[in-house]
């Protein structure tokens, strides 16, 4: 089984506080993202920042994007992304033109469990979704658990590659332990750590005991 990569979500205030996060996790991750606060906060001016310290990692896009597709994508990629978000709720259409620029991460967070329009997406090149625990849920109290197994098992059975998020931590991962999760995604918990280099290292370091 691949191992899984691991993409920090540098949902910050300011470009600057990314770079420096960036900068001191650089060598443990393969996807930096663009958080949506940051594309908030700066715009896609962000995202060429983090494309110019690591030219060599997977910059993604957080844009969540719900309409204006050609828009979207093309102001993402213009500015260094190699993959940038849509919202599950944007419309086939929204996505297809987004992923005519750019490779497409589709976020799922509510009724995205429609298989007909799942398969639409797969039919036109959109392969990748993020299954994941909102922010506001997390704040609510939601937990990881064997429901979220089985929702990302369905998914990677359907075909997707599917990376999972939202107030993950090391202690996570092993929960997903049978499948071929594509990347794990992780914001606050390597952001806000003493340490982010060697809160990111514990991450690589579990995916290599698990999956290595
Ligand atoms: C929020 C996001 C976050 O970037 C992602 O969920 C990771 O954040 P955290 O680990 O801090 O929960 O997409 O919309």
């Amino acid at each position: 089984m691949a191992l899984p990569m691991l993409q920090v979500a540098l949902d910050c205030e300011s470009t600057a506080e990314a770079l420096n996060v960036a900068r001191q996790v650089m060598d443990q991750v393969d996807v930096l993202e663009t958080g949506t606060i940051l594309c908030y906060q700066d715009g896609v001016k962000a995202v060429s920042a983090l494309r110019a310290v690591g030219p060599d990692k997977i910059v993604l896009a957080d844009v969540k994007c719900a309409d204006a597709g050609t828009k979207f994508g093309k102001a993402s990629k213009d500015a260094g992304a190699d993959w940038m978000t849509c919202i599950n709720a944007a419309t086939v259409p929204t996505m297809v033109n987004a992923r005519k620029e750019i490779e497409v991460q589709v976020e799922l967070y509510e009724g995205w469990d429609n298989k007909e329009r799942m398969q639409e997406w797969l039919n036109n090149g959109i392969d990748q979704v993020v299954y994941h625990q909102s922010r506001d849920a997390k704040f609510a109290g939601q937990k990881w658990g064997e429901k979220d197994v089985a929702n990302v098992k369905a998914l990677i059975d359907m075909g997707f590659k599917v990376s999972v998020t939202g107030g993950v931590h090391p202690e996570v991962l092993k929960l997903f332990k049978d499948l071929p999760v594509y990347c794990f995604i992780a914001g606050r918990d390597i952001r806000n750590a003493e340490d982010p280099h060697a809160r990111a290292k514990q991450y690589k370091d579990e995916i290599k005991r698990i999956w290595g």
